[in-house]
């Protein structure tokens, strides 16, 4: 009997990555500045303090539905294959329209998408996203997708209750990615997941608004960044290990969750405090420049900062990407610039949103607050 030949089921990684990319940022955003004088808070507890800047707002006749649409779009059209080669689109959101039509139908409702596609909605807080992209990814390497890709959308807008310790690093955003060539970025098989079942944050059925235990929740991201990181690192030389990487990027809650995270991680590889700040500055800080113009997005705030750091990046330096979901789920990826990642064909569409979207003061904040009735799902 001839002997079997054991199966490679990863002979095909290479091939498989992120081919498009479609970024949208809604047509309202508050300086981070007005919201403090409305709080009657001194601004740099949230410029300095948090670290925001600017928070994207969606009008109240603008939802997640016109967010994703619009990324998925950009995305489309610049990519190299025909809609009629989509066979998968997979929305990752906690801003659900409905309980139980995915938001997948809105979106392939209004690119006209129909037919031997798989079409959901994948939950988990911020992370659902990666989720989205991860199942997009192993389904291509599984061999079954055949010719076809994967259209994945992390979308969200972040809305706590008003004077609620959140407020200040709200935000709105949507990332677009087509799964198919890499030739924007491959991203690499195996991930590092890491998840613990807490109640850190969370939006109970019925409630408008997240509950939120804010110091629990610092502790908790923290603690998915060392489980992954290490297990990276897998009692390798650390520093080795993160000097392999052009950039690291994380999920932006806001920005100085980012730092603490990264200092947290330099305190268990023993590192001091001029080194871990010498890698921020490096490798973490640049990556959140789009972040600050948006606030917390969510499940596109990871992808947002890896957007950024993909634009004008070298064929095949890497990068880590933290996803963190509360909840909680994390998971680590590592990806490698394309062929076309240097030209940063997606940057133009966040130069066009600032440039095009409407700064409102303090006092239109709390009048478009008063308009936006929530739907509670
Ligand atoms: P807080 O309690 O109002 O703020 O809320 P604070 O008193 O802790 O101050 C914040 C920082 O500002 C402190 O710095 C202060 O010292 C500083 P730190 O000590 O932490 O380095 N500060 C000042 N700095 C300069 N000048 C001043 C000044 N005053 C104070 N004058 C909190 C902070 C983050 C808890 C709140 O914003 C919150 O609840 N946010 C929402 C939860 C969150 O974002 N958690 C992050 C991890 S969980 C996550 O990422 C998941 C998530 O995205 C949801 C999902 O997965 O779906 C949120």
């Amino acid at each position: 009997m001839a002997s079997k030949q054991p199966i490679d089921y990863f002979a095909d990684f290479s091939h498989v990555g992120i081919a498009s990319i479609g970024l949208h940022f809604p047509p309202l955003a508050l300086p981070i500045v007005e919201l403090a004088k409305l709080r009657n808070v001194d601004p740099d507890k949230y410029l300095i303090g948090l670290g925001c800047k600017e928070m994207a707002l969606c009008p109240e006749d603008y939802t997640v539905v016109e967010l994703a649409t619009v990324a998925a779009k950009r995305a489309l059209s610049r990519w190299q294959g025909e809609n009629k080669n989509i066979g998968m689109i997979a929305v990752g959101t906690e801003s659900a329209v409905d309980m139980s039509r995915p938001l997948s139908a809105w979106v392939a409702a209004n690119l006209g998408l129909k037919g031997a596609i798989r079409s959901y909605e994948a939950k988990h807080a911020c992370y659902g996203g990666t989720l989205a992209l991860r199942q997009a990814i192993e389904w291509k390497l599984a061999g079954i997708a055949g010719q076809k890709a994967a259209l994945v959308i992390a979308v969200d807008e972040a809305l706590y209750e008003q004077q609620d310790p959140g407020e200040p690093t709200q935000g709105a955003g949507a990332v677009a990615m087509i799964i198919d060539d890499p030739v924007i970025a491959h991203v690499e098989p195996f991930s590092y997941p890491w998840s613990e079942p807490v109640f850190d944050f969370y939006r109970p059925v019925g409630c408008a608004y997240p509950i939120v235990d804010g110091k629990f929740s610092l502790e908790c991201y923290c603690q998915a960044v060392k489980a992954c990181y290490q297990a990276l690192i897998n009692g390798r030389d650390p520093e080795k290990v993160l000097a392999e990487f052009h950039a690291l990027c994380f999920h932006v809650p806001f920005p100085k969750m980012v730092k603490k995270a990264l200092a947290s991680l330099g305190k268990l590889l023993n590192w001091d405090e001029e080194k871990i700040n010498n890698l921020f500055k490096q490798k973490v800080d640049p990556t959140m420049d789009w972040n600050r113009l948006c606030g917390n997005a969510y499940t596109a705030s990871l992808w947002i900062a890896v957007a950024n750091t993909l634009k004008n990046l070298d064929q095949d330096k890497r990068i880590a990407a933290f996803s963190y979901g509360s909840g909680f789920g994390s998971e680590l990826l590592t990806l490698s610039a394309g062929p076309a990642a240097a030209q940063g064909a997606w940057a133009k569409d966040v130069e066009e949103d600032i440039k095009q979207r409407h700064y409102i003061s303090a006092a239109d904040y709390q009048a478009l607050r008063k308009r936006k009735t929530k739907t509670i799902i």
